[in-house]
């Protein structure tokens, strides 16, 4: 099957190979034929070496699509169901997950550190223990969460990551409360998410910051009440130094 590759890290360019197998299927896994993939910034930052990551390797980790196979004892999906992939589940049984703050649990990287992947050539990681720029991929049954018939995939992949953190950075880490005023700082994937999550509070402001112009207004339309570039904030570094506007 194909798959995007990086070979070394520091690379700019993927090569798409035809000759790549996905593995590890077994009890407790599921394979998955993927359908659509979004592409987080922290694909490109694990190939540049910002973020800790093996290779060669297959990036990648916010993707949906079908169930193809699901191992022994797998009993809550099947083969045909719509899904999204989750690079980090919750795994049910830590402290933090038994509370129900899924959002801290303890457990994580289901796959990471395991080749998911061979070829002819030797094994290949996945991103994060997934590896979404690819025809298919085995994971945990953990990681593959069902979605609705009328989600479509190119949207769903991105609940994967990007909107999850956004929203789960409004909703749970800031809690935000209506009527309150808030920054986000960045408008891509995650940052327009966190807008959605704000809005979604009844956040009375929201001040959306992103230096590109066509990110600020998407911000804009997802919600944010105003949007502005870096430069045009006051330098906040003088504030605290000179004790102004710091109280
Ligand atoms: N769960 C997680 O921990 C998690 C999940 C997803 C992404 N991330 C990280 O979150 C960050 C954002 O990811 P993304 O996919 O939304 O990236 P993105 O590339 O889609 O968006 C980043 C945005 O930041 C803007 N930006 C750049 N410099 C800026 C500055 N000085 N001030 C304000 N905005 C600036 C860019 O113009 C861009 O719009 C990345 O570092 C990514 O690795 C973490
Ligand atoms: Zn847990
Ligand atoms: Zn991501």
């Amino acid at each position: 099957m194909r798959a995007a590759v990086l070979h070394e890290i520091g690379q700019d360019k993927l090569e798409v190979l035809d000759d790549v197998e996905a593995v590890g299927f077994g009890p407790g896994k599921v394979r998955i034929r993927v359908r659509a993939t979004g592409l987080c910034h922290s694909d490109l930052s694990a190939m540049n070496g910002v973020l800790p990551q093996p290779a060669p390797f297959v990036p990648g980790h916010e993707g949906a699509g079908e169930i193809l196979e699901v191992g022994e004892g797998v009993r809550h999906l099947q083969a045909g169901d719509r899904v999204v992939v989750c690079w980090l589940p919750a795994c049910g049984a830590c402290p933090a997950c038994r509370r129900g703050q899924t959002e801290l649990c303890l457990a994580g990287f289901m796959n990471a550190g395991t080749p998911n992947y061979k070829r002819p050539g030797g094994d290949l990681f996945g991103f994060a223990g997934t590896g979404t720029f690819t025809e298919e991929v085995v994971v945990d049954a953990g990681c593959a969460v069902p979605i609705p018939d009328d989600v479509p995939f190119d949207i769903a992949a991105l609940i994967g990551c990007g909107v999850t953190t956004g929203l789960g950075a409004a909703l749970n880490t800031a809690d935000v409360e209506a009527g309150s005023s808030v920054a986000v700082i960045g408008c891509g994937g995650v940052g327009i998410s966190a807008i959605q999550g704000a809005r979604l509070r009844g956040a009375a402001e929201i001040v959306a910051v992103d230096p590109v112009p066509a990110r600020r207004e998407a911000a804009l339309k997802f919600g944010a009440s105003r949007a502005v570039s870096p430069d045009e904030l006051p330098d906040a570094k003088q504030q605290v130094t000179g004790g102004e506007g710091f109280d």
